[in-house]
């Protein structure tokens, strides 16, 4: 018998495209295949996002479409994983009655098992308990398939911190922070295996090791072997990662600037191979709709952490999500939004348009800011961060920076990389270069998505 087809549609954060990794390779370890065709998969699996509305829109307009290859294979299990599957469990198949399978965040290491009771029962199989005892299982990561230099590795799951526009602490439970042990020995497989570059996940990395201080998760869940070996913080953990021969380059993502340390900013001073790159959501530059968001510090607070940020690393690039549009934001509100952009000048924003998520308090806040208000808010806001990035990136003409390589560029003996910045470099005068190799090139122009220059040396 041929063997079965996998497809796997991520949508959504860093968080989910791990997650997508791991189910990927497990079911390579059980009898089906991956492929790039969907229409030809036995088994689609759509690991949603649902913090937008937009995100959760488009994962059901995929589900939807799905039914024409269903009507097309009767035979086709269609299975729903990740923050969309878990806000609405069951009821998803009210709107999509073709779903097979339906698991959350925390299930996803069943996937291979669910799979066959689908393919014996041809019933729909819906998982989604999240459990504050669960424990991340200790995955070691296929290095076979997926990039050669660069990997994710989940640090923690959940959030605690329940801002009250977000669906996350809903979707994804309460903050575990998986066992240290288990990570520097995940970190440790990567680097043996090539991997220079890894990223530390989780949704608000900061807290790491917060709500293991008295309880192992393990032990909690009545394991044999106890693997809260340490009560080591974020910044511990960093810099034992940091030691693991052939990291060359360490990152993470994403942090709440509350949780935002002194130690942890004199991370950037003190390791090495931490790449001067800073995602902080500031979210508003309005107190008092920070207060309504439930951000838990001022407007001031921030800039005072960005100020001695700046003062331990200089060159420290700077990156931040922002809402618009939440529920009660006036025009003033709004400017103290564009006055907080103007003083931190970041060198790239990601912003939105607020939207009412389900179980989000924010939902049932009054006074709700009219669609036409709020795209228009965001289009001020996008045109100004575009010209502050722009110029930013100007700023690096003339710089000889290190890259690593990531592989061709679009155009003929071109090249494609990224800085310790994180700035995307397409660049011209090598070859055979190896995706990994860290080369040095000089900047020649900066544009809005990319800096350009050559290679020296
Ligand atoms: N844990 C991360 C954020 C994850 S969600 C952190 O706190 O940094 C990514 C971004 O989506 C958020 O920072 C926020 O800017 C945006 N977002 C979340 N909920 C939203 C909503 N209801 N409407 C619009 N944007 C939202
Ligand atoms: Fe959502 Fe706030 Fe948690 Fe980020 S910190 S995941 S925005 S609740
Ligand atoms: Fe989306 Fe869930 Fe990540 S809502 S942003 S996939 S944690």
């Amino acid at each position: 018998m041929a063997e079965k087809k996998f497809y796997i549609a991520t949508f959504g954060c860093q968080m989910n495209d791990r997650d997508s990794e791991i189910m990927h390779q497990l079911l390579n370890e059980s009898d089906y295949a991956a492929t790039a065709d969907m229409e030809n998969a036995d088994l689609v699996v759509v690991n949603t996002c649902s913090v937008r509305e937009k995100a959760e829109q488009k994962a059901y307009s995929l589900l939807g479409s799905l039914k024409k290859l269903k009507r097309r294979n009767p035979d086709l299990i269609v299975a729903v994983t990740g923050c969309v599957a878990q806000q609405d469990g069951e009821n998803l198949l009210k709107r999509i009655p073709h779903a097979d399978l339906i698991l959350g965040p925390q299930k996803i290491y069943d996937l291979p098992q669910l799979v066959k009771t689908v393919e014996k029962q041809h019933a729909p199989q819906t998982a989604t308990e999240l459990n504050s005892a669960f424990v991340i299982p200790p995955f070691l990561p296929d290095v076979e398939s997926g990039s050669q230099f660069k990997r994710f590795v989940t640090i923690m799951q959940g959030c605690n911190n329940f801002c009250t526009y977000c669906v996350v602490p809903f979707t994804r439970g309460r903050e575990i922070s998986r066992a240290f042990d288990d990570i520097i020995g995940e970190v440790s497989h990567l680097a043996s295996r090539g991997i220079k570059e890894v990223t530390l996940l989780g949704q608000n990395v900061n807290s790491y090791g917060l709500d293991s201080k008295d309880k192992c998760a393990a032990c909690a869940s009545g394991e044999k072997t106890c693997r809260s070996t340490t009560n080591a913080d974020f910044p511990a953990l960093l810099k034992a990662v940091a030691q693991i021969p052939g990291i060359e380059r360490l990152r993470f993502t994403s942090s709440h600037p509350k949780d935002l340390s002194v130690r942890l900013m004199k991370c950037f001073a003190e390791i090495d191979n931490l790449c001067p790159h800073f995602h902080l959501p500031f979210q508003s530059g309005s107190d008092r709709i920070l207060k309504l968001m439930n951000r838990r510090y001022t407007a001031a607070d921030y800039l005072e952490k960005v100020r001695q940020l700046r003062e331990i690393r200089p060159d420290i690039v700077l990156t931040t999500d922002i809402i618009v549009g939440f529920p009660g934001e006036t025009d003033e509100d709004f400017e103290a939004t564009m006055y907080l952009l103007e003083e931190v000048r970041y060198h790239s924003a990601f912003s939105f348009q607020y939207s009412d998520r389900p179980y989000a308090k924010s939902a049932d806040f009054p006074d709700k800011v009219a669609p036409e208000v709020k795209s228009a808010r965001l289009a001020r806001l996008q045109k100004r961060q575009s010209e502050i990035t722009l110029a930013r990136n100007l700023e690096y003409i003339g710089q000889t920076m290190p890259v690593m390589v990531e592989g061709q560029g679009k155009a003929d003996n071109q090249w494609s990389g990224r800085t310790v910045t994180n700035h995307i470099v397409n660049f011209t005068g090598g070859s055979a270069l190896q995706p990994g190799q860290t080369v040095e090139v000089e900047i020649e122009e900066g544009l809005l998505h990319s800096l350009r220059g050559r290679l020296v040396g």
